[in-house]
């Protein structure tokens, strides 16, 4: 009789009480979590501007408003632009501030690397 209670007492208390513990050790221990993918701190590394893909990016993103058939479109090929606009940061600035009624593109509608292609399709224009 008393070896049944031991039984008991071992299957339906201890082994449930072990594998709670068990599931407690990583919280109890300080372990963090290792995040997937890269940190957000980490450095994003932006290679020069692929005017190819950068055309694609402004045809979905930009052409409706800086398109020519719009008659009251700011075009982005005009000598008077490249003037104005020599430096890369320049651009940025516009894009990423967006003066209304341009949308203002953050990082997550256009990222680093398509802001590049998109400036080096723009640099590409003749
Ligand atoms: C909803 C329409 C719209 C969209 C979409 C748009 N723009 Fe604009 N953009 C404008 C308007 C309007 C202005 C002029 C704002 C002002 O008066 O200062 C402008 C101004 C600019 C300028 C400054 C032009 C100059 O002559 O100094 C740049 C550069 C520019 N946009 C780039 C872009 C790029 C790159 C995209 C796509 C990622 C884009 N825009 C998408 C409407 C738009």
């Amino acid at each position: 009789m008393s070896s049944t209670r031991h039984y008991v007492i071992s299957v339906f208390v201890l082994l449930p009480l072990i594998s709670i513990l068990t599931l407690l050790i990583p919280l109890v221990s300080g372990k963090q979590e290792r995040a997937i993918g890269p940190s957000y701190d980490a450095p994003v590394e932006v290679s020069a501007g692929d005017a190819v893909n950068g055309e694609y990016l402004f045809r979905s993103k930009c052409y409706g408003c800086h398109v020519k058939e719009n008659p009251n479109a700011i075009l982005l090929d005009t000598a008077d632009f490249k003037a104005r606009h020599a430096d890369d940061a320049s651009i940025i600035s516009i894009v990423r501030g967006g003066p209304a009624p341009m949308p203002a593109f953050n990082s997550q509608m256009l990222d680093d690397q398509e802001m590049a292609d998109v400036i080096a399709y723009l640099r590409a224009l003749p």
